[in-house]
Order: C-alpha cells, then structure tokens, then sequence
C-alpha cells in the first residue's frame, strides 16, 4: 500500500493533535491513532488490543505512552509494548514528513 497523505505540513498535523492529546484519523478508510507528545508525532491502530477501546480517546504520559481510557493499559509509543505486557503491542504505522505534507505507511489488509 502506498504512503498516504494525513495533512498538508507538520504544523497542521500538530495544530490538529494538540501535544500530550491523541486523535482518531482515517487513512484510506482506516481509522488509525494519531499521538502527539514531547517526542513527536506517532501513528498506532486505534482500537486497543485488550477489549477493543479506542486509544484515540485517551491520554499520552511523560513516558512517551498512551493510556487506554478504559482499563489503563499504558503502551510505548516509540515501540508499541504493553508497560506490563498484559496485552500484545500496538501495531505501529511509520510516519514521514515530507515538503508537502505529513505521510503514514498502512501495511496490507488480508
Ligand atoms: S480496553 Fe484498553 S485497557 Fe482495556
């Protein structure tokens, strides 16, 4: 699957995710995670791999993680693992900034 394009520049992307907040965006129909922190942009499937709640509606750390809002999971952002691998890892999406805008990178669907 090719790169697709989220938004037109770094700075959209970072006005749209505020930092420390998360943001569910769709991404050729896909509706993936969107975390902004100290550390930067990340991309990570939405739903939590726990029971399924969206991580978009939850909240980032100091620890560059994302918190599931309904059990509290924390996950890496940088890696994807569970803090106390209670759960599998976040599938993580590559992020690009290019001149022209802001890329994610979807691995196939079956
Ligand atoms: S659904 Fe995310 S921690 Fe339980």
């Amino acid at each position: 699957m090719p790169w697709i394009k989220l938004f037109n520049s770094e700075a959209e992307a970072k006005a749209q995710v505020a930092l420390t907040k998360a943001k569910a965006v769709l991404a050729d129909g896909r509706e993936i995670c969107l975390a902004h922190t100290p550390a930067g942009l990340f991309a990570v499937e939405n739903l939590c791999p726990h029971l399924g709640d969206a991580l978009s509606r939850g909240t980032t750390n100091y620890l560059n993680e994302i918190i599931c809002p309904w059990h509290s999971y924390r996950f890496h952002l940088a890696t994807g693992e569970e803090c106390k691998g209670r759960t599998r890892p976040l599938q993580r999406f590559p992020l690009e900034t290019r001149e022209d805008g802001v890329y994610v990178h979807l691995p196939e669907t079956p």
